[in-house]
């Protein structure tokens, strides 16, 4: 008899990077500096995806509800997204990967937007690994802005209401070109979604890891796919 194929890693990894703040307060450094290595362990998770077999990336940068933070530290987050891409599109371009940001455009400094619309045009015909940076980005508001858009359409008379289902609805995310996430990951302890892809985590496998992001890198995301694998998927129906 032959041994069951091993189940396959999954296709689209979706991580809540947590505790970059209580990194930086273990160190008694300020929170800065945590978000700082943060942007460290995501370029070494990027790497480690591809070579693990991920195809899809995607990772909370900054949440509709991270402007309540002081404006020194959203400054700084700002300044780490304008860093990474100034520092990493040029690689990314040559390994293939794709690059997307999704949530609101609203409220982003214009050279913000300018900088996410040019990452995103240099790496369109990209598809070795597709790596989506959630940023400026909360789920119940990327629900709500997808209905204003559903709705629009229907008053002007180009849907009609009978046909909207979940599919249709799903084609007005942000998320509109990418599978739903098969595997959820946070790090630092904490145990929620905290808004982050509420819709297309419907039957993510959520695995909660205790490492601070910035500790974060490939043998924390190996441990948490091996967990994925051990898994039994079912999406509402039955194992056998
Ligand atoms: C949560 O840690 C992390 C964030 C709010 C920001 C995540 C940002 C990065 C990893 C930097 C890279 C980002 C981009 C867009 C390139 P926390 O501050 O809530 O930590 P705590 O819970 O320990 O206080």
């Amino acid at each position: 008899m032959t041994a069951p194929a091993p189940a396959p890693p999954p296709q689209h990894v979706a991580i809540i990077m947590d505790g970059n703040g209580r990194w930086a307060k273990q160190r008694g450094r300020p929170r800065t500096f945590g978000h700082a290595e943060g942007v460290e362990a995501l370029r070494r998770t990027v790497e480690a995806a591809g070579e693990l077999g991920v195809r899809y990336l995607t990772v909370f940068g900054f949440s509709t509800e991270n402007w309540r933070r002081p404006a020194e530290e959203v400054s700084a987050l700002f300044d780490l997204l304008r860093l990474y891409v100034a520092r990493d599109l040029d690689r990314l371009v040559e390994d293939g990967v794709r690059v997307r940001v999704i949530g609101s455009r609203v409220g982003l400094q214009s050279d913000i937007a300018a900088i996410i619309a040019d990452a995103e045009t240099r790496t369109a015909a990209n598809s070795t690994l597709h790596l989506t940076i959630a940023f400026n980005y909360g789920g119940q508001d990327e629900i709500a802005r997808a209905a204003r858009r559903l709705a629009e359409d229907t008053a002007a008379g180009k849907l009609d209401p009978a046909s909207i289902d979940a599919a249709c609805f799903a084609a007005y995310l942000d998320t509109a070109d990418l599978p739903a996430p098969d595997l959820l990951i946070r790090t630092s302890g904490e145990q929620r979604l905290s808004n982050f892809m509420l819709w297309q985590a419907a039957y993510a496998e959520l695995v909660f890891v205790d490492v601070l992001w910035p500790d974060f890198g490939k043998q924390a995301l190996a441990q948490a796919i091996e967990e994925y694998r051990g898994r039994e998927r079912r999406f509402g129906g039955h194992g056998a």
